[in-house]
C-alpha cells in the first residue's frame, strides 16, 4: 500500500519566524503515531527552509520538509536562482516542479520542468511533479490528453528507478486558489490516467509504487472525499496549509 502523502505548499508566504510558528503548532496538533501512517511536509519559501529545519531537526518533529523550486543548474551565474546542491544541503526531501504558477508566471515549458525533475534527482531530492489543465482544455474534453502529455514531456530520459522515487499532483489551474475544487471523479479519472502512463513508461511495479496527489482548493471540508479515491495518494495543498489548524484538522482526516 502507498503511505499517503500531504503536503503544505506556502507558496509566497509567511516568513522564517512566521513559519516556525506554525510549523510547531502544526506538529504538536497531531499524535506521534498518525506520522506512521501518513507522511507530511511543508514546503515553505527559500528564506523559511533554514529555520524549519533546525526547528525540525531540534525538536525531533515527523514533519519533512523540502522547496517550492530550484534550478535546472548546480552553481554558477544564475542570478537568484537556488540549487538541488543547496536544498540537498538544508535536508530538503522534496521539491515541487512544474507547479501551474511557474508555467505561467515563468513560462517553464515541459524542456525546463524535464530539467529540473532530473536537477532534483541528481541531489536525491524527490520531485513533486505537477501536471494540470487550464479551463479551456477542460472544456475542450483535452484534459486527459493535456496531463498526460505533460507527464511524459517532464519524465524524458528519466529511468524506471529514478521514477520510482518521484511523487505526482495532478493540479487542475481552474481549481487552484478558486475555492473550485475539482470532483473526486475528476481527480479520480486524471490520476488513474496518469498512473496507467507510468505503467505504459516503466511497468506495474513503478506505476503501483509512486503516488499521486490532488492539488487545488483542498481543505478539510473535501480532503476526505478527494483521498479516498483508489488512485489518489494524498493532497498538494495551498491556502489551507497556511493555518496550522486547519492544515492540522485535514490532514487528520487523510
Ligand atoms: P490552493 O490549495 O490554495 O488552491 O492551492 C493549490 C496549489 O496550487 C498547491 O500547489
Amino acid at each position: 500500500a502507498r503511505r499517503p502523502l500531504i503536503a503544505g505548499n506556502w507558496k509566497m508566504n509567511l516568513n522564517h519566524l512566521e513559519a516556525i510558528a506554525v510549523v510547531q503548532k502544526f506538529a504538536f496538533a497531531l499524535p506521534e503515531k498518525y506520522f506512521e501512517r501518513v507522511e507530511v511536509a511543508v514546503l515553505p519559501p527559500f528564506t523559511d527552509i533554514r529555520s524549519v529545519q533546525t526547528l525540525i531537526d531540534g525538536d525531533k518533529l515527523s514533519v519533512v520538509h523540502g522547496a517550492q523550486d530550484l534550478s535546472p543548474h548546480d552553481s554558477g551565474a544564475y542570478t537568484g536562482d537556488v540549487s538541488g546542491v543547496m536544498l540537498a544541503k538544508l535536508g530538503c526531501r522534496y521539491v515541487v516542479v512544474g507547479h501551474s504558477e511557474r508555467r505561467e508566471i515563468h513560462g517553464e515549458d515541459d524542456a525546463v520542468v524535464n530539467a529540473k525533475v532530473h536537477a532534483a534527482l541528481k541531489h536525491g531530492i524527490a520531485p513533486i511533479l505537477c501536471v494540470g489543465e487550464g479551463l479551456d482544455v477542460r472544456e475542450a474534453a483535452n484534459h486527459v490528453q493535456h496531463c498526460t502529455d505533460q507527464l511524459r514531456g517532464a519524465l524524458k530520459k528519466v529511468t524506471a528507478e529514478q521514477a520510482a522515487t518521484i511523487v505526482l499532483a495532478y493540479e487542475p489551474v481552474w481549481a487552484i486558489g478558486t475555492g473550485r475544487v475539482a470532483g473526486a471523479s475528476d481527480a479520480q479519472e486524471v490520476c488513474a490516467a496518469l498512473r496507467a502512463t507510468l505503467e505504459e513508461l516503466y511497468g506495474s511495479e513503478v506505476s503501483r509504487g509512486v503516488r499521486i496527489l490532488y492539488g487545488g482548493s483542498v481543505k478539510s471540508s473535501n480532503v476526505g472525499e478527494i483521498v479516498g479515491q483508489t488512485d489518489v495518494d494524498g493532497a498538494l495543498v495551498g491556502g489551507a496549509s497556511l493555518d496550522a489548524e486547519e492544515f492540522a484538522k485535514l490532514s487528520a482526516i487523510a
